[in-house]
């Protein structure tokens, strides 16, 4: 009789390892982020992997909380003041992750852009998790369910992960901040070029729509004073 295969006990345990709560799980990126930057102000040599590897946990994290995290806080009723400062600093990031990824680590201001956007994040996470009044205590309040969150978090994560080549990272998308959206990102997202010079060139109206043909947040409120 042949033997029954076995199936080896540390699979098991991974595959029955629950994913930690969406607040552990953020929390937890914070943490890393933040050893992240220690390493590179310590770096020397050729950092450009480095910050390349930061960009994309940043660009990762964001998208986490923007498709995820913060959508759930928002329909759980936290206040919408603290949902859209959120925003925009994720959007105020993102315009320094942009300079980083276009640049390199020789470059004039490039490891002045490093430190200052790791003190803006150093910011940012202090607000999120600030006891009683940030995101991630507020969420708690409104009952947000972060188990729930945290599997879908966690499916989500390792798809960014692997989809994501810290050597060619995608431009992060911005939601408020329409200005550095279509100054820099829509133009050149839609022609490959950058925007900046192309004053001929008729404004592209499918540029106030996110790639999932969505109108953008500030075409919403456009709609929405025009309705009046
Ligand atoms: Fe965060
Ligand atoms: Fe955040």
């Amino acid at each position: 009789m042949k033997a029954k295969t076995k199936t080896s006990p540390a699979k098991n345990s991974a595959k029955r390892n629950p994913a930690p709560d969406a607040i552990a799980m953020l929390k937890a990126d914070h943490v890393k982020v933040d050893g992240m930057f220690k390493k590179y102000e310590k770096a020397t040599g050729d950092k450009t992997k480095l910050a390349h590897e930061i960009c994309k946990e940043l660009i990762v994290h964001t998208e986490l909380e923007e498709q995820i995290f913060y959508p759930a806080c928002t329909a759980a009723g936290v206040e919408e003041d603290l949902m859209d400062e959120a925003q925009v600093e994720h959007d105020g990031a993102k315009v320094m992750i942009i300079e980083l990824l276009g640049k390199q680590p020789d470059d004039e201001y490039y490891d002045a852009k490093v430190k200052v956007l790791s003190e803006y994040i150093k910011h940012h996470v202090k607000e999120e998790e600030k006891p009683g009044e940030g995101v991630f205590a507020k969420a708690r309040k409104a009952k947000v369910d972060v188990e729930a969150l945290g599997e879908k978090m966690a499916t989500k994560k390792e798809e960014l992960v692997a989809k994501y080549n810290p050597e060619k990272l995608p431009k992060p998308e911005f939601k408020s901040f329409q200005e550095a959206f279509e100054a820099n990102i829509g133009k050149s997202a839609k022609n490959g070029k950058s925007g900046k010079g192309n004053d001929e060139e008729a404004p592209d109206p499918a540029n106030d729509l996110t790639p999932m043909g969505e109108p953008r947040p500030w075409m919403k409120n456009k709609i929405a004073r025009a309705a009046k």
